[in-house]
């Protein structure tokens, strides 16, 4: 098989939201601290008729019918997701459901967890199938799906909801670079969910920001050494058209990029010019550690990199900020936001990816666009995202009803013999949603 990777995506996430700024008065934070501090503008949640379960029960649906594909022709179903609902029993075997009753149950693949990289890991195992002697000719598709919920408190705000669905197979619009890929993985508690009784992770945020760009280092350094083993010539950032970052929250999407920036000027690229090389020269001889913590070295490389951003980065934050944090979907999102912003416009163009998974797990790899065929087109791609009508199909939840669903939600988590108020009311036709765990925690979910 040529040219494997990614036919066909759509994205869910719930239509109810809170705006940041409307929380940055609720938790009596200073003006900006979260649209500029951290760049978010509005999270997604879920209420209590939504879960990782239905949201992905919902996208799976949505892609079949939207690209018009039998449910016999999938042959591998694979998951990411860090939202335990179930310490054994797989959401794969959840969105068995849509294929059983249509006779296939010949269907490979489990879920992938390792905080938000567990979708890079499925999608890599999937891709990896179709290119193997054991394929059998059928689709793949990838669930990234996670709710992210955070206690009280500064990480709060970086929460969010989302489910994406990928078709993978040959001959894809958007086909991997297979060569090109570096990882970087290490034992770290930066971000970690040991307490199995709540839906909460532990987090050292200021430790997660280090690691999360100490992986970056690391993985762009084996990204561009393989580059140029294979290609005779160096690589630097001016040779990706685009760059898509996990992205837990703005603001470290754009140091992320900076990053880029300032590793680049101390490998002499030729993207970095004279006037960014003199801005750049005090830090040349910082040690990486002082490099993660100088203050003045970021404000410095993000205005050196701040053109560069704005036609490489930017476009692919628009859900991010919109949605927030959706854990292994989040960097799917960003990319679906590029897809969305550019359409055809992509086609030729090689767009690197940078996904980033806390305790911790990291992988810089690319794609290699193309214009790809009806159904499976960047025109028709876009059509079916339909970012906007999803994002303009919202309500607005005040922060106080906010809090009111997290404590609920908290009540919610790891218990049983319950129905929900079945309230789905501002849930789109077509959207799963839960009604019941009984008395054997079984859930019982309902299609509106
Ligand atoms: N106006 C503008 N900017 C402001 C304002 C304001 N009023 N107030 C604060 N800020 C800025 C700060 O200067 C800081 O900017 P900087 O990072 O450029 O220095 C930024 O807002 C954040 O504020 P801090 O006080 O430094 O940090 P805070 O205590 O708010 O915590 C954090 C932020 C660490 C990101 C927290 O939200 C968190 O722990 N999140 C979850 C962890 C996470 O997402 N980690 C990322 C990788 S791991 C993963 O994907 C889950």
């Amino acid at each position: 098989a040529k040219n494997v990777g990614i036919l066909a995506l759509d994205i869910y996430f719930p239509p109810t939201c809170v705006q940041q700024e409307a929380l940055e008065v609720h938790d009596r934070v200073s003006k900006g601290k979260y649209i500029v501090g951290l760049g978010q503008d509005c999270m997604a949640f879920c209420t209590e008729v939504e879960d990782v379960i239905s949201m992905s029960l919902t996208v799976v649906t949505s892609l079949l019918e939207k690209y018009n594909i039998d449910p016999k022709q999938i042959g591998r179903l694979e998951v990411g997701s860090e939202t335990v609902i179930d310490k054994s029993k797989s959401i794969k075997t959840f969105l068995m459901q849509i294929f059983e009753k249509c006779g296939n149950t010949d269907i490979e693949g489990v879920d992938s967890t390792n905080a938000c990289y567990g979708g890079t890991a499925a999608l890599f195992n999937c891709v990896n199938w179709v290119e193997s002697s054991s394929w059998d000719g059928r689709y793949g598709i990838v669930v990234c799906t996670d709710s992210a919920v955070y206690a009280e408190g500064p990480a709060r705000p970086t929460g969010g909801a989302a489910a994406i669905a990928m078709l993978i197979g040959p001959d894809a619009p958007i086909a991997f670079e297979s060569k090109f890929r570096g990882s970087h993985m290490s034992h770290a508690y930066d971000f970690y969910k040991p307490n199995l009784a709540s839906e909460y992770p532990v987090v050292d945020g200021k430790l997660s920001q280090t690691c999360y760009l100490m992986a970056l280092d690391s993985c762009y350094k084996r990204f561009c050494d393989k580059y140029e083993k294979l290609e005779g010539k160096q690589f630097c950032i001016t040779d990706a058209d685009n760059i898509v970052f996990h992205s837990p929250y703005n603001k470290l999407v754009q140091k992320s990029f900076a990053r880029l920036v300032y590793i680049d000027f101390l490998r002499n690229a030729r993207s970095i010019d004279e006037a960014a090389k003199e801005k750049l020269a005090p830090y040349s001889t910082l040690t990486g550690d002082e490099s993660y913590q100088n203050k003045d070295l970021e404000k410095v490389s993000q205005q050196v990199a701040k053109p560069l951003y704005i036609a490489k980065v930017e476009r692919t934050t628009h859900l991010p900020k919109q949605v927030g944090n959706m854990y292994t979907a989040s960097l799917y999102a960003a990319f679906a936001s590029l897809l969305y912003s550019m359409e055809c416009e992509l086609a030729g163009k090689r767009v690197v990816m940078f996904s980033y998974g806390s305790g911790l797990t990291a992988t810089m790899f690319s794609f290699k666009i193309h214009e790809g065929q009806h159904p499976f087109s960047l025109s028709n791609i876009v059509n079916v995202l339909n970012l906007d009508g999803k994002l303009d199909a919202r309500h607005e939840f005040s922060p106080e009803k906010f809090i009111e669903t997290m404590k609920l939600m908290e009540h919610r988590y790891g218990a049983k013999d319950f129905v929900t108020s079945k309230d789905c009311s501002r849930l789109a036709p077509g959207t799963y949603y839960l009604t019941e765990v009984d008395s054997m925690y079984r859930r019982f979910y309902a299609q509106k």
